[in-house]
């Protein structure tokens, strides 16, 4: 990988940064649309791709299940098998195994779930993870870490020091392999809400920086309070090195973009947008927009007026979605489009604000950033 930041806001943190992997390259930061069971649901790649988006987010424990490695081996790799000409990047499995399933148990080993077709007890290692995501062939892989399932207490301890080891697993097994010089490995910092365990979290994997890639920021999309989020963020961010990206996992609301990424942020994914879409919601620079409600039946303005999506500069109206979206699969097709447009725009309006709105000045007067005193 070849990771160069350009520029760097002089009032936040914010930074525009050059990402070359495998594929193609990519301008950060970046939102990445979520591609779980190989396609963004509602496009096709081609029209992913049309929009400009250069990275998407595919996962290693819905793949493994179904298509599985043996015919994504044989295919070539995920990229070839749905079609995919840009990068890619797979999480490792540990938080979907957590959070779809109540049967998860972690053990020094791995992570030992009921396989969801015939309930055999299956175990997820973090070898067997990376040795997934390398038949997946995405550009960037996660480490498989735990994500532990509380915020605070022993088991996030465990789960954070848990993370650090399972790293140094997936560090070697990825050394070992073939595979080294065309995917790129990032650790992911554990460490719940607690700083003292953030900050350890941070020195270890920070020890390892010459093995990886980059780093994610895990554990924080729980529905944590919003400032104690944001300081985690902050903390994280002001740590890690300039020279590799940083990701901010499972974030995707409107302001958690804008605010992550005046922190340092570079990268960042999420269902939320694609898939409030497919429920008819829009998400737009005043808020979300749910354009099923008859109040939007005679509303003839686009769906925001400062969006740049196909959909808004096609003329398409509220009124329009709103008469369609029960009946016509075209409205979230529509909305979909227009979702993942406007959160990438979330994200890139950080480096452009002039003012900031009030709530941001405030967002990040609560993490100690006095945008005042900075300017
Ligand atoms: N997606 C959202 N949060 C996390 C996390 O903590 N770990 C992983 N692997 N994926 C995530
Ligand atoms: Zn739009």
């Amino acid at each position: 990988m070849e990771f160069t930041p350009i520029a760097k806001c002089s009032v936040t943190n914010a930074r525009v940064a050059r990402m070359v992997l495998a594929h193609a390259e990519t301008t950060l930061p970046t939102f990445m649309p979520v591609a779980t069971q190989a396609a963004i649901k509602g496009l096709t790649a081609e029209q992913v791709e049309s929009l400009g988006v250069t990275l998407i987010l595919n996962n290693t424990y819905h793949l493994s299940l179904r298509p599985g490695v043996d015919i994504l081996k044989e295919a070539g790799g995920a990229h070839k098998f749905e079609g995919w000409r840009h990068n890619m990047l797979t999480d490792s499995g540990g938080f979907q195994l957590v959070s779809l399933s109540k049967f998860t148990t972690i053990t020094e080993e791995g992570a030992l779930f009921s396989s969801p077709f015939d309930g055999e007890p299956t175990m997820l290692t973090p070898e067997e993870s990376i040795s997934i995501q390398h038949a997946i062939g995405a550009d960037i892989i996660m480490q498989l870490d735990d994500v532990g399932n509380l915020l605070q207490g022993p088991r996030v301890q465990e789960a954070m020091e848990r993370s650090i080891r399972w790293l140094d697993r997936c560090i070697q097994h990825h050394e070992s392999s073939g595979n080294k010089d065309k995917q790129n490995l990032f650790a992911i910092v554990q460490g719940g809400l607690d700083p003292n365990l953030r900050d350890e979290c941070l020195d270890a994997m920070l020890e390892r920086k010459d093995r990886v890639a980059g780093y994610a920021i895990g554990g924080l999309s729980g529905g944590e309070e919003k400032d104690v989020f944001w300081k985690i963020i902050k903390q994280c961010a002001d740590k890690l090195p300039e020279d590799r990206p940083r990701y901010a996992m499972g974030i995707g609301f409107a302001e958690d973009l804008l605010v992550c990424v005046a922190l340092g942020i570079d990268m960042a994914d999420c269902v939320f947008p694609t898939r409030t879409a497919r429920f008819g919601v829009a998400l737009t620079h005043t808020g979300p927009l749910n354009l099923r409600l008859t109040k939007h039946a005679k509303d003839f303005n686009p769906i925001d007026k400062a969006c740049p999506c196909p959909t808004c500069r096609d003329g398409t109206s509220r009124a329009f979605i709103n008469h369609i979206i029960t009946h016509e699969t075209a409205a979230a097709h529509a909305l979909t489009i227009h979702n993942i447009i406007i959160s990438a725009h979330f994200l890139l309006d950080t480096l452009e604000i002039v003012v900031y709105p009030e709530w941001c000045v405030n967002a990040l007067r609560s993490v100690g950033v006095d945008l005042l005193e900075n300017m």
